[in-house]
């Protein structure tokens, strides 16, 4: 099964700005998603994602909601359409005449399964945080404390061990933060103290 997009525009450049309520967002999210791990995991990078545009690139509320919207929809069709992962929620925002900077995200979010290169920062820190996100969280449900008092070393740790959470790949990971330009322990240091606030 090849989930590859064979696409190259997303979008409508007429759209350029155009975004969803919160509200809205929400509303798709609930509608579409029901497994509530998947949920947890889109909040999750929905949150890294707010949080790296107001940090690191300086963006005012709308531009953070911007990046927030992509990281809250990436995975929005995976658990009930998997085989028509990324191309159905590209089309309903399409069809929402979304931004079309928000929709090239979420379909570069994955180059290796979509075919899609990430281009800009916002592609590219979704593709950076994504998986990483993911293996944090992992790391932290075998924890009794969670998130609280997460070490970079213990995280290091996890992610050489190739046997945890074997599902999340360790070249991804690795590819991400090559094309982002961003080192594997900051990104990850910037992961552990932000991730335990999304519930
Ligand atoms: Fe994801």
């Amino acid at each position: 099964m090849s989930l590859k997009l064979d696409r190259s525009v997303f979008g409508n450049s007429v759209n350029e700005g155009n975004v969803l309520s919160n509200e809205e967002a929400t509303q798709l999210l609930n509608d579409w998603v029901k497994n509530d791990r998947l949920k947890l995991h889109m909040k999750q990078v929905a949150y890294l994602m707010k949080s790296w545009a107001a940090e690191k690139e300086g963006l005012n509320e709308a531009g953070q909601w911007r990046w927030e919207m992509a990281g809250l929809l990436h995975d929005a069709d995976w658990d009930q359409w998997p085989d028509l992962h990324c191309k159905k929620i590209i089309e309903e925002l399409e069809s929402k005449n979304v931004d079309p900077e928000i929709i090239h995200a979420i379909a570069s979010h994955g180059p290796n399964h979509f075919g899609v290169e990430p281009e800009t920062n916002m592609d590219k820190m979704l593709y950076a945080f994504d998986e990483l996100s993911g293996l944090t969280n992992a790391y932290s449900l075998m924890r009794p404390e969670g998130y609280a008092g997460m070490e970079l070393k213990g995280i290091k740790k996890r992610f050489k061990e190739k046997g945890f959470a074997a599902n999340v790949s360790r070249e991804e990971i690795v590819d991400a933060m090559t094309r982002a330009g961003v080192d594997l322990e900051e990104i990850m240091q910037f992961i552990i103290e932000r991730q335990g606030q999304v519930s």
